[in-house]
């Protein structure tokens, strides 16, 4: 991290240049016309350097991009100091300069390779002992409910980085799962979301898991004494709380306060920011639901992805490509929002977890030191799982007047093959014809020769695709535990870089403060019309209306 705006580096003037005189020439059809290399060209293989089964390959030749443009996206990388920042974050510099604190969820997945010096970095493996010892407990069913019966359901009560991880993890390793272990998700503190849970819940072989890196997260604590009440006018004795309710978080003194015993305690760290904290305490969900072993996997699969982040030279590196493409569009092409396409029904919930891990992190308006920014910063992240998406919104992708880069995803080979994978090809055969519609689209002559000459005018303009819309295309050859942690690990070091491309502080959250601020104030005053002060009106009008409708 340099101090400096983006706009300030010489490459950034240089790509703008790029952009003003080059951007109306730019066209991948001509592109791929001119260059029959391009694939190879711009596509890279990844392989876990200790399991060479796990790959995964990055095409990014459907982006409009040249090898000029790519080498100058590349110096913006090196005059940005994103090596040597990247270096910091590995040894455990506190380059989260608001909050003072070290950013390790890289040594969460560690196994001893790289030396960090850090409060807690040699707990790690004793807290993974304990989620092992802890989750082989569960799943053998030698740990009972208080009356003596397996654990049948788990329940995780966390929100936002303390859900979402767990929640995406455990819909995309389902195949890996104990199937008579359920795993449900609590998080909204509309009571409806426990409500509803509860329901297809039996006190009696429940667990419920706290998951808050805090444990002073207003929704997250609430559910946790909504579900105690509920399990205790059952079970009736406090003291078989102990067998029903784990905790997972930094904050001791308030887990004990909550009445869970401190053996039951799953310890992280500050150092571990939330949307980054799949890989702590915050994933037992996740080793009760697929296995620790698995989990290990997960974990391992993630370290691959460190590794050569923190060791490929830029020019092959996964992460550091995929950030350069998003600034290219981001901030030179004006496109506002990026949007993630897992064609595998287990990642469904892949974009959801990226809208936190990218939004939260780079949805910033001012540097490190200050300085309000004059160039756009993290995108919008949207995303659904294809080919659901194409049936409702693809519509804009191809045809719409705004700029959508995309990131397809998909598996080679799916975990049920049904009628000889004959979905799967299905599935595939539109994984790959997308990109290309929307890469090359459909010139006006070739509507006209399909339609032929009595064709109505305005029937031709509406079947015509412009075309360039760029896209990347990831495929790997199963989605397994290893392959998930290695896409999670791209995505997070891709972040990572445009951060500090942009020079902001991706690990901080101040936005989310000033609501939560202002909420507390408003609860105290949803008593009685005359506690409503201080607000504007419209604030006040809403309240007001509120106060008279309700019934309770
Ligand atoms: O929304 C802000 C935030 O702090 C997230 O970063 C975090 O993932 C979430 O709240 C939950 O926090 P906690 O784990 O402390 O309950």
């Amino acid at each position: 991290m340099t101090g400096r705006l983006a706009t300030e580096y010489a490459a950034w003037k240089k790509l703008q240049q790029i952009y003003d005189e080059q951007h109306a020439s730019l066209v991948l059809r001509d592109l791929f016309a001119q260059d029959p290399s391009r694939f190879s060209r711009f596509s890279t293989e990844y392989t876990d350097s200790t399991d060479s089964n796990t790959t995964l390959l990055l095409d990014y030749s459907k982006n409009i991009i040249t090898q000029p443009i790519l080498d100058t996206l590349l110096s913006l990388v090196r005059e940005a100091g994103v090596e040597r920042y990247r270096d910091a974050m590995f040894s455990g510099e506190h380059i989260n300069n608001s909050e003072d604190r070290a950013v390790l969820h890289i040594a969460l997945r560690n196994f001893d390779d790289f030396k960090i010096q850090e409060d807690g970095v040699n707990q790690v493996a004793d807290v993974l002992n304990h989620m092992r010892v802890f989750s082989d407990a569960v799943r053998d069913g030698v740990w009972k409910g208080y009356t003596g019966k397996t654990i049948d359901t788990i329940v995780n009560i966390g929100i936002g980085g303390s859900d979402l991880g767990p929640v995406m993890v455990t819909e995309a390793l389902k195949p890996y799962s104990k199937r008579d272990l359920t795993v449900r998700f609590v998080s909204n503190i509309d009571g409806t979301h426990l409500a509803e849970t509860l329901r297809l819940c039996d006190p009696e072989r429940t667990l419920f898991i706290i998951a808050s890196k805090t444990f002073t997260t207003q929704e997250t604590i609430t559910n946790a004494e909504s579900a105690k009440a509920w399990f205790l006018s059952t079970a009736k004795d406090q003291a078989h709380v102990a067998k029903h309710f784990v905790a997972l978080s930094t904050n001791t003194k308030a887990v004990t306060a909550f009445g869970i015993d401190k053996d039951n305690m799953f310890q992280f760290w500050d150092w571990v920011g939330g949307r980054y904290s799949l890989w702590s305490a915050i994933g037992l969900s996740i080793a009760l639901y697929i296995g620790y072993d698995n989990f290990e996997q997960l974990l391992r699969g993630a370290h691959g992805m460190d590794r050569h982040f923190k060791e490929t030279p830029l020019e092959r590196n996964l992460p550091v490509i995929l950030a350069v493409l998003g600034i290219w569009y981001n901030d030179f092409y004006g496109a506002q929002t990026h949007v993630l396409l897992p064609y595998d029904q287990y990642l469904h919930k892949f974009a959801d977890y990226f809208q936190q891990g990218d939004m939260e992190s780079n949805g910033k308006s001012v540097t490190k030191s200050g300085k309000r920014v004059d160039y756009q910063t993290g995108p919008i992240i949207w995303g659904a799982a294809g080919t659901n998406g194409q049936h409702s919104f693809y519509q804009l992708l191809h045809q719409g007047t705004k700029l959508v880069p995309a990131d397809f995803l998909a598996p080679c080979t799916s975990h049920n093959p049904i009628d000889h994978s004959k979905h799967h090809r299905i599935l595939l055969s539109n994984f790959f014809a997308q990109p290309e519609a929307l890469a090359f689209g459909k010139t006006e002559e070739e509507v006209r020769k399909e339609l032929g000459p009595n064709a109505r005018e305005e029937v031709v303009k509406s079947k015509v695709f412009e075309g360039n819309r760029p896209s990347n295309s990831i495929l790997f050859p199963l989605l397994t535990p290893r392959t998930l942690g290695a896409l999670i690990a791209l995505y997070e070091h891709k972040i990572f870089t445009q951060g500090v491309i942009w020079g902001i502080n991706s690990f901080d959250q101040m936005g989310v403060e000033l609501g939560k601020v202002l909420a507390k104030n408003i609860l105290a005053q949803l008593n009685a019309p005359q506690d409503v002060k201080g607000h504007d009106s419209s604030t006040t009008g809403l309240i007001h209306y509120y106060q008279q409708h309700r019934k309770e």
